[in-house]
């Protein structure tokens, strides 16, 4: 069995989706420990119903974001993971951490990437008048939100769509997508080597796979 842990921040509707792929679809995974940089994230109660550790790291012990992220990586690495999962972690990570886990790392973002890095994207798509939204998952490199691409999910933007309905739309893809790239990196069909994405050894595009789970 291979272990699977996730980061979060908040709600953890996507840990959730992803606990329940391992309790079907990824049949050689599973969600070991879950940590949080936030005491009171639902999504650790999703873990400790899950069976999982649920681990709260608090940033205001550590003078540093290095000493922070050092202490997270010594105590992720007890769990010895094969995959680590972003989940809506909202925490910048440091250099070191993230030369640690490269290329065993990923992360949900949602926007179709490389348009809309960082935050208020569902603002910003709104407001610049643009026909479709979407999420994108990605390998984590140092560069924010810039890391190859391995899919994305888009979804219409209608003319009465708000802040509240757009996410609605994007989070219901994205409770398909992320669990679908987790079972392809845990089947050892995805990769990232030198900075390039690839599945079924086939490099990926800037919008990574496209095929019929779009
Ligand atoms: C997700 O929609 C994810 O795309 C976003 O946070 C949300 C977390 O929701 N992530 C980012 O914005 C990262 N830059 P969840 O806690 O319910 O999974």
């Amino acid at each position: 069995m291979k272990n699977i842990v996730v980061l979060v921040s908040g709600n953890g509707t996507n840990l959730q989706a992803i606990i329940d792929a391992c309790d079907s679809d990824i049949t050689n995974g599973k969600v070991t420990a879950v940590f949080s940089n936030k005491a009171d994230a639902f999504a650790l109660e999703r873990a400790k119903q899950a069976g999982a550790s649920a681990i709260f790291v608090d940033p205001k012990s550590f003078d540093t974001r290095d000493a922070f992220d050092r202490s997270l990586m010594e105590q992720i690495d007890q769990f010895e993971p094969t995959l680590i999962i972003l989940a809506g972690y909202m925490r910048i990570l440091s250099g070191e951490f993230v030369r640690h886990y490269m290329g065993k790392m990923i992360n949900i973002h949602p926007s179709l990437l490389p348009k809309y890095p960082g935050l208020n994207t569902y603002q910003r798509a709104i407001l610049a008048g643009d026909e479709e939204h979407g999420t994108s998952v990605h390998f984590v490199t140092e560069q924010l939100d810039g890391g190859p691409v391995i899919l994305q999910a888009k979804v219409p933007i209608d003319d009465d769509d708000t802040i509240d309905t757009l996410t609605k739309k994007v989070q219901t893809e994205e409770h398909r997508i992320y669990p679908l790239v987790a079972k392809w990196f845990i089947e050892e069909r995805v990769r990232m080597e030198n900075g390039i994405a690839y599945f079924d050894d086939k490099e990926l595009g800037v919008h990574g796979y496209t095929g019929p789970h779009n």
